[in-house]
């Protein structure tokens, strides 16, 4: 696992674009898995900006999203089909038929779940992996006690993310109790996945994901047996890291970042 803290959220979120955009330039028929979530709202929207302004090509990519809730057509509004055509695939060159969610409306959510692990396989696997953290460390939704190797499934919701989520409906009481999301396993099959995380509400369990024990009760921190994980956050979410001093050690001296100092 490596950390990159950035000074501010914006740097944190062009960094994390920045770094998509090199991997599908250098591989146009690239898998991106995607994440959904506050935190991602500004990522795609640099990536749209680098589809109009630099000519960013999505036109050959495959994507496949971690999550949707249970009960949520893709017209939906707040459903996560909708919010990734509102903040990305609306404004670049990406093939819809190419993107794929699960299907908030399978009538079966174990085929389901199968359906979809079968998909992601078909496509070659996920080449990078977006990953936002939960405020019950949760990555997809795979909420405390999930297993760390679990597959795509139906899972219920914890009263936290419900806390965190329902103030996005309309009507909070709307969001579904239940979601379907990848497993654990699934996110970690992935050939290289990159958690981006902003904001001081972060900051203590960024710390237990990235400094704390392996444990199914926050499910990030199966990230740190991941082969290719990297943690982009900013000052303040980075700001409780006891390595703060040398993660950034790392970040100023190897020549692989070179090239992203001024990001
Ligand atoms: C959404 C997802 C979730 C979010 C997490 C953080 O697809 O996978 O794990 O990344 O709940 O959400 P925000 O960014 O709204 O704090």
């Amino acid at each position: 696992m490596e950390v990159i803290i950035r000074p501010t959220t914006e740097s944190a979120v062009k960094f994390t674009a920045r770094l998509i955009a090199d991997q599908l330039r250098a591989n146009p028929k690239m898998v991106l898995g995607l994440a959904t979530g506050r935190t991602m709202e500004a990522v795609y929207a640099e990536l749209a900006r680098m589809h109009r302004e630099e000519g960013l090509d999505f036109s050959q990519a495959q994507s496949f999203n971690l999550d949707e809730y249970i009960g949520l057509s893709g017209d939906n509004k707040n459903s996560y089909r909708y919010y990734m055509n509102y903040h990305l695939f609306n404004h670049v060159n990406i093939d819809k038929s190419k993107t794929n969610l699960p299907n908030g409306m399978a009538e079966d959510p174990i085929a389901e779940g199968e359906r979809y692990e079968a998909a992601i396989k078909a496509a070659g696997g996920v080449d990078m992996q977006l990953l936002g953290i939960g405020r019950d460390g949760h990555i997809g939704f795979n909420e405390p006690l999930s297993s760390l190797n679990s597959r795509t499934r139906a899972k219920a919701l914890t009263p936290e993310t419900y806390e965190q989520n329902a103030p996005l409906f309309d009507k909070p009481e709307d969001m579904p109790m239940r979601a379907f999301t990848m497993g654990v396993g699934t996110i970690m099959d992935a050939k290289s996945v990159i958690l981006l995380v902003t904001g001081a509400e972060k900051a203590q369990i960024l710390k237990k994901a990235v400094e704390g024990p392996v444990t199914s009760m926050i499910s990030a921190t199966a990230l740190q047996y991941h082969n290719k994980a990297l943690v982009i956050c900013d000052e303040e979410a980075g700001a409780l890291l006891e390595g703060k001093k040398y993660y950034n050690w790392i970040f100023e001296k190897e020549p692989q970042w070179q090239k992203y100092h001024n990001i």
